[in-house]
């Protein structure tokens, strides 16, 4: 595979790092000009990495090509590239449909959408794909878990998740300046916090086949403080609020 980037910002550098932190990986990697400097620094670090000169020198040179400019740019770029009909596209643009990517990258042969997440770099977390593309998944599974699925509203679905990193953080943070608070000084708080959330994320996988309400169920013992919070979350609504806001989230990319 000759892979290219279109945009070369925060995404492409995390899976350029991911792909190259594999010593055995040998594949050959071109990037566009822009971001200059991140597009300098990882040629610079990586063997098989090149800049060309301009995007569709980019296509030219590649068999593979991940879409990952900003959304309101793609309209204004693709249109000015030549595709090929054996280019194998993927978008890694959030929020557009991969009917609108199509379009825009005619007559490239074929069409994936991809959701990579940042952590990618260190090789952690989930790539979603939509339709399932064994070549694809072979090389974002080097990166991660990945999640195929055969429908455009499945993967629409799943990105929704994607929305919830902010929270997921506020929700530590609160817990970090209640202590804070309290007294407890600001590093023993953040280790604190860190060590506990570690474990209890590693906890469905540990317990593959409990679902998420029977890990809570767990900890919520009959009277006890963890039920006392659990309560009080759930009678003023929080969860029904967040629920809600998923559905918005769900509209916003559905309508894209
Ligand atoms: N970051 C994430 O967590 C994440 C996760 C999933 C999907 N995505 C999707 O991935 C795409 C890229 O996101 P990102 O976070 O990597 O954004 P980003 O850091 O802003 O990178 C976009 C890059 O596109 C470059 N660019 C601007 N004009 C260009 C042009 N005419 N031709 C080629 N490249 C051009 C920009 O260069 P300059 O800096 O020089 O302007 C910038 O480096 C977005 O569509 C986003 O929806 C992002």
């Amino acid at each position: 595979m000759k892979l290219g980037f279109i945009g070369t910002g925060a995404l492409t550098s995390a899976i350029v790092t991911g792909l190259k932190s594999d010593p055995d990986n040998s594949m050959s990697v071109v990037l566009s000009p822009r971001n200059e400097d991140i597009a300098a620094s990882l040629a610079s670090r990586y063997r098989d990495v090149r800049v060309a000169p301009d995007n569709q020198a980019v296509l030219d040179a590649c068999d593979t090509v991940m879409l990952a400019v900003r959304p309101q740019l793609a309209h204004d770029v693709l249109p000015e590239l030549r595709f090929r009909r054996d280019h194998h596209v993927v978008s890694l643009i959030a929020t557009l449909s991969r009917e609108t990517i199509a379009a825009l990258t005619a007559p490239a042969g074929q069409v994936t959408k991809a959701l990579p997440m940042p952590m990618v770099a260190h090789r952690q977390g989930a790539t979603i794909m939509c339709p399932p593309d064994p070549g694809m998944a072979a090389l974002f599974g080097g990166l991660g878990k990945v999640i195929e699925v055969e429908n455009s509203s499945e993967f629409d679905a799943l990105s929704v998740a994607t929305a919830t990193f902010a929270t997921h953080f506020t929700y530590l943070d609160t817990i970090h300046r209640w202590l804070e608070d309290h007294g407890v000084a600001k590093p023993q708080a953040r280790d604190y916090v860190a060590s506990l959330f570690k474990a209890l994320a590693a906890a469905p996988e540990t317990n593959p086949d409990a679902d998420f309400m029977h890990l809570a169920e767990e900890y919520a013992t009959r009277g006890g403080i963890n039920e006392q919070v659990l309560r009080a979350l759930t009678e003023h609504r929080v969860f029904d609020v967040f629920s809600g806001s998923l559905d918005d989230v769900h509209r916003r990319i559905s309508a894209s």
